[in-house]
């Protein structure tokens, strides 16, 4: 059933997750990070899984810090145990999942190996129609919930050597609008976030030196390309991308569905 909706909804009670719980599948990564602050504080309690528990435990007990409830799952994403695992542990009230668990591979298809393609087909699409799927099922006796699915530009932008990433998100985009079709009438959302490139996480990898480090000066020159890329001429942060993803996990977009935001600084889909 669909929820009756007030004709004049007040939108500081639209952004009240007060009471809503939300899963976040991913959420050891920076954008991560500062989707779970943006959760807790507008009152959501977080169940959060990623398969890295050392980050994902300092995200949990920083999001305890700031006076939220927050629990952590190790969790991997590629295994329907492990996810079906951390949407149960949300509890018969799942509210918000947001499906976040992303890999990026920097290989020209002619030089992909199979495990590779596996690899990040396996967490990009296998993972995010997984997350999905137990929240569909989670979702649809309580007749309402919204999910929140992690694209990407790379779905949009055709870009050398990321072919099998970007028809990974492509997939997301398809799968968002897909499902967004089959359970509206049950008052499901779906929708995707489509970031461009985002300060930290796996941007820095275009200046990794070989010993894993982040070489500042190559950074820095990565960071100028995209300001001069992008019309706004700002970088985006990962706390950009968590107030997008807020939007839609409130009930501020409440009519929207089958959609994807572009949180990118307004660049162009087609370079
Ligand atoms: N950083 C960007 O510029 C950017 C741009 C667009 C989209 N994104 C998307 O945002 C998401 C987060 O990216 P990020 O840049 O913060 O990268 P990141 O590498 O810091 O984060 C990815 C997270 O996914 C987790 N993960 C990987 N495989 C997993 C699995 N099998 N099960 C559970 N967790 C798993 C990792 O442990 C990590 O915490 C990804 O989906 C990425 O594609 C990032």
């Amino acid at each position: 059933m669909v929820p009756a909706m007030s004709a004049d909804p007040d939108p500081r009670a639209a952004y009240d997750l007060t009471d809503r719980t939300a899963v976040v599948a991913g959420a050891a990564s920076d954008i991560g990070a500062a989707i779970a602050r943006a959760l807790v504080a507008v009152g959501a309690r977080v169940v959060l899984g990623d398969l890295d528990a050392t980050r994902l435990d300092a995200v949990a007990k920083a999001a305890r810090e700031a006076g939220g409830q927050a629990e952590a799952l190790v969790t991997d994403v590629t295994s329907s145990e492990s996810i079906d695992a951390l949407v149960a542990a949300a509890g018969p009230q799942l509210d918000i999942m947001v499906n976040l668990a992303g890999v990026i591979g920097d290989a020209a298809v002619a030089e992909t190996s199979d495990a590779e393609l596996d690899r990040v087909i396996d967490v990009n699409t296998k993972g995010v129609f997984l997350g999905c799927r137990a929240a569909v099922r989670a979702m649809t006796p309580n007749g309402s919930g919204t999910i929140v699915n992690m694209a990407s530009s790379g779905a949009y932008t055709p870009l050398p050597g990321l072919a099998t990433y970007a028809m990974s998100k492509a997939a997301v985009v398809s799968l968002t609008r897909s499902l967004a079709a089959e359970v509206g009438r049950h008052g499901i959302r779906v929708n995707a976030v489509a970031p461009g490139y985002v300060e930290g996480g796996m941007s820095t990898r275009r200046a990794r030196k070989p010993d894993g480090s982040v070489d500042e000066e190559r950074m820095e020159a990565v960071r100028e390309q995209v300001r001069q890329r992008v019309p706004l001429g700002r970088l985006s942060l990962p706390e950009d991308v968590a107030q997008a993803v807020l939007y839609l996990a409130t009930d501020a977009s409440r009519t929207t569905t089958g959609q994807v935001l572009h949180p990118n600084g307004g660049r162009p889909m087609v370079s």
